[in-house]
Order: C-alpha cells, then structure tokens, then sequence
C-alpha cells in the first residue's frame, strides 16, 4: 500500500480549511475511501495541518501564531520554526501514515514556506529550499492545490471572522507579496500544483476540487468504478 499526499495552499481566507472539511467529508459519505479501503489500496484517510500536526506541533504553532510575549520574533527565528514543526510532523507522524498507506489531507506544507518566508519576508530562496530538504527529508506533495485569490479578499474575509493571529495581522503588502510567491511556485510546478480559483462559491470551488481530487484518485489507484 502506498501512501498519498495531497496539500492545500493559498494566502489567508482561501477557503482552504473549508475545502478540505468538504473534501474529507465527499470521500467519507461518497463510499469512495471505505471503496478503495476494501480493495487494499488505502489504509486511512487522514487530515493534518502545518504547523501544528501534532501535539508539540501545536505548541510550535501558538509560539509562531499567538506568542504570550511582546518580544518580537525574528524572521529567522520564525523560519526555522516553521522548519522544526515540518520536521516534527513529518518524521513523527506523516512519514508513518503514508508509509502504512494513508490518503493525507494536509493544511500547508513547504511552499507555504516559500511564500510567506522567501516572498513575505525576504529570506533567502535558497536557504529555504535547503531548510525544506532538512526538514521533508526528501517528502514532497503527490497533489497541491492552490486556491488562488487575491490577498486583499481573503484579508476581508479572514477579518470578517475576527484576524486574531500574528501573521494575519501583518501588513497588505507583506499579504500581496505571500500572494505573488503563490503565483510564482505554481507556475514553477505545474505538474504538482494544481490552481484552484478561489473568489467563487463554496460549491463552486468544490466542485473543481471534487473533479481534480477524482482524476488523481483515479490516475493512483487505478479504480474503475470512481
Ligand atoms: P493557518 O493554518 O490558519 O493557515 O495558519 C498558519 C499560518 O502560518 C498562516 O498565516 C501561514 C503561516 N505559515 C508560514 O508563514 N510559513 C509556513 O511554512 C507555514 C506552514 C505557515
């Protein structure tokens, strides 16, 4: 049995944590999962965030999004935490999971790094993608998909249900910039990435990720009836 890994991505408000409720939900009540659970080829589903995949994962992640000090945190300070939950996660939990072939829904992964670290904050590209190879150990996305929308709209949306953490509340600017480095990994990947367009319904939105999540599904396991 061989694991997947399928990431979502995009600046805050993207509607990727909906979509990914949506999606965990379709192949639960659509028979699909406990289908290929009975053919052998899928152990679990399992849905998973970064940061903050595991139980020390989520104390990294109050330190980088709801830091109880005043101090500010350094931009190098936030990568390599960044970088020490992908190791954590990774190594203590989703490398196990796909290894005993789990179809994975993940939150983010390392082109959020990129985006946020390398384009956001200005760090360098380079440096990152070491850091990424440290801390993935080589792991890489079977499927992403981007939700693409404007920094400026997912902002208001963000805001609309209370901005409450510290990379929210940073500057448009730094938000646009997160944007432009989506645009650009995206463009570098495409056989990876899959673009999304985010400034859309719910449904609509679900609908092109039911479709995508269905021709992979179909491409991996080799499932006549999906
Ligand atoms: P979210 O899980 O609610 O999307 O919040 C995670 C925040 O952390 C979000 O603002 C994006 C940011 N982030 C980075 O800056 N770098 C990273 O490598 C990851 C995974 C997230």
């Amino acid at each position: 049995m061989q694991g997947r890994l399928i990431v979502f991505e995009g600046v805050e408000g993207c509607g990727k944590t909906t979509q990914i409720a949506r999606s965990q939900a379709w192949l639960l009540e659509s028979g699909l999962l406990a289908e290929l659970q009975s053919q052998g080829k899928v152990s679990r589903l399992v849905v998973t965030r970064e940061p903050g995949g595991t139980e020390l994962c989520q104390e990294i992640r109050r330190l980088l999004l709801h830091p109880t000090s005043q101090e500010i945190l350094q931009d190098r300070t936030e990568l390599l935490l960044y970088a020490a939950d992908r190791a954590q996660h990774i190594a203590g939990f989703l490398k196990p999971q796909l290894a005993q072939g789990a179809l994975v829904l993940c939150d983010r992964f390392t082109d959020s790094t990129l985006a946020y670290q390398g384009y956001g904050r200005g760090l360098d590209r380079a440096l990152i993608d070491q850091l990424n190879q440290i801390a993935t150990h080589g792991l890489t996305s079977d499927l992403t998909l981007w939700l693409n929308l404007e920094a400026a709209a997912g902002l208001a949306r963000a805001k609309s249900r209370g901005m409450n953490d510290r990379i929210e509340q940073a500057a448009l600017s730094f938000h646009q910039r997160v944007q432009q480095g989506f645009t650009e990994i995206a463009q570098d990947h495409p056989q990876r990435i899959v673009r999304i367009e985010g400034d859309r319904s719910e449904t609509e939105v679900f609908e092109d990720i039911q479709q995508v999540l269905q021709k992979h599904l179909q491409q991996w396991y080799k499932t006549p009836t999906l």
